[in-house]
């Protein structure tokens, strides 16, 4: 598998809706004690981006969830990394690369609630509506594509691709 010489979406579009998201993220959250919280690891490079984008101050922490398909596909997901700044009586913005069958995103949000925040919200650069196995609508969405497998920007193909600037769909080769 390869990734297309083609991006599906470039560097300079996903840049400029990053600064759109990160504008209206700080008109929505002002006054509010904000934790921005990418998803280890796909997520970073879109969250780091966001962060330095907003005006509103932040703090910033990570998560990190993995996914393990069962027999029958249920889809468990297990925390290996967990957020130490103090969650409670915050706005805990989770920024995640890519949102597919929902799991690993209701999850995160589930564990997080525990921690009794403010609100939970979820920030997503890639939505795959057509992948949706639980209901999840997430607050901020930079692009909605199709069923692809894509790559690049924080999104890997057996770990590979991360660091790229632009999005490129995976191709037979
Ligand atoms: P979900 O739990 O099915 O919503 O899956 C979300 C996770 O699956 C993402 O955080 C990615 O790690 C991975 N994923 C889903 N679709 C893609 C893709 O097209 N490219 C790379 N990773 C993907
Ligand atoms: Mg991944």
């Amino acid at each position: 598998m390869k990734r297309s010489n083609e991006p599906l979406i470039d560097a300079a579009a996903i840049q400029q809706r990053v600064a759109a998201l990160a504008a209206e993220i700080s008109t929505d959250f002002a006054g509010q004690d904000v934790v921005v919280l990418p998803v280890l690891k796909g997520g970073v490079f879109f969250g780091v981006d966001l962060a330095r984008a907003m005006t509103v101050p932040v703090q910033l922490d990570f998560i990190r969830a993995r996914s393990y398909e069962g027999d029958r596909s249920t889809g468990r997901v297990e925390f290996s990394i967990e957020p130490t700044v103090p969650l409670r009586g915050k706005t805990v913005l989770i920024v995640e690369d890519i949102l597919d069958t929902g799991r690993t995103a209701s999850a995160i949000v589930e564990r997080l609630l525990e921690s009794e925040p403010e609100a939970v919200e979820l920030c997503v650069l890639l939505d795959k509506p057509a992948g949706r196995v639980v209901p999840m609508s997430p607050r901020f969405v930079g692009f909605e594509i199709e069923n692809n497998f894509v790559v690049g920007y924080g999104l890997d193909y057996n770990e590979q691709y991360r660091q790229l600037s632009a999005i490129y769909t995976l191709e037979e080769r």
